[in-house]
């Protein structure tokens, strides 16, 4: 794929749908992706939440939200909220990624809550990344226990959801470096890709000035093709682009958009997104580009971040505003 000239973007909200073509017949998976538009710079948004377990608090105090003066952080209540604003609007997706987290919530579920949640994973609307029970460190952990840990949440993933609950994708965005055996376990687990937030600085800065952000990594001496993996460093870490922040632990403005008050700031923001996804692709080899919408224990009233990820969605899609940009 060549890198597009063109000024015009597409952008739509994706669970992670890089990588090889589709290989199942349900409607989850690589058969519910947005392919975009080969003429423009596609934009593919991912709402996610960074829900490290345990952290400053116990884990049991991460998921009921206790000694919030320690760190306001409730992942009960983050999952609560995620699986509602995807009931109210069918376009939105969302990736979950820390199953330690999951497990424990949809254990309190009702039946019909879990049907329902069943639905959004076979639509792909739900997505489990990585899927372990954790995001595990790279440098201080021996082989034996990653996989131990990745197999408890890919267990459970199974049981609960079955092929469409498959996680796809390492995604190692919190990490503080990356280690090539974890690559290659990744790559033998049968993942397509993977995706990290931290990388040094001078790396970042080389590899953006020579479109290298994204690569495939040989993770292994030994194993040959069956170790290569395609591997992204994210764009912000593994935040939205600056001043898109939208979640009630930013202070970044909403989208406001009616045209009878004074407070109007649409055209501003879409501008200003439009700005942002050019300079991010600047630093990738493809027409295609990620841009993560999240944050450390962000989406725990998540229709504040939907709501307005719609608005910005339909605007910048809408001609009119591109064309009054030109
Ligand atoms: C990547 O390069 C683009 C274009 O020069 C620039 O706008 C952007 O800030 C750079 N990003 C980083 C992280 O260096």
């Amino acid at each position: 794929m060549h890198f597009s000239t063109c000024c015009e973007l597409l952008v739509v909200i994706t669970t992670l749908c890089y990588g090889a073509p589709s290989r199942s017949a349900n409607t989850c998976g690589y058969e519910t992706c947005n392919l975009g538009d080969p003429s423009k710079l596609n934009v593919h948004i991912v709402a996610h939440t960074h829900d490290d377990v345990g952290w400053l608090k116990t884990v049991d105090q991460y998921f009921y939200g206790a000694r919030n003066d320690i760190q306001h952080a409730a992942v009960q209540y983050i999952l609560d909220s995620v699986i509602i604003a995807l009931d109210e609007n069918p376009d939105r997706r969302f990736i979950y990624v820390e199953v330690g987290f999951f497990w424990r919530w949809w254990n309190q579920q009702t039946g019909d809550i879990q049907t329902k949640v069943q639905q959004f994973v076979n639509e792909g609307r739900l997505e489990f990344i990585s899927g372990g029970w954790c995001m595990n460190d790279e440098a201080s952990t021996h082989y034996n226990s990653i996989i131990d840990q990745h197999t408890l949440g890919a267990e459970f993933i199974r049981q609960a959801f079955g092929e469409c609950g498959r996680p796809k994708i390492g995604w190692q965005i919190d990490p503080f470096g990356h280690s090539r055996e974890q690559a290659s376990l990744f790559a033998q687990m049968g993942f397509d890709g993977l995706f990290f937030g931290r990388a040094d600085y001078e790396d970042i800065q080389t590899r953006n000035r020579t479109k290298t952000r994204e690569m495939v990594w040989k993770a292994s001496a030994n194993l040959g093709e069956q170790s290569w993996l395609f591997t992204g460093i994210l764009p912000n870490g593994y935040g939205a682009p600056n001043s898109f922040c939208f979640d009630y632990r930013c202070s970044d403005n909403p989208i406001m958009d009616d045209n009878r008050r004074f407070d109007l700031n649409v055209q501003e923001r879409v501008r200003s997104f439009i700005q942002a996804a050019h300079d991010e692709a600047a630093g990738y080899a493809t027409n295609h580009i990620i841009m993560t919408f999240g944050g450390d224990f962000q989406y725990e009233d998540a229709n504040q971040n939907f709501k307005n990820l719609d608005k910005l969605i339909k605007y910048v899609n809408a001609e009119v505003y591109i064309n009054n940009l030109q």
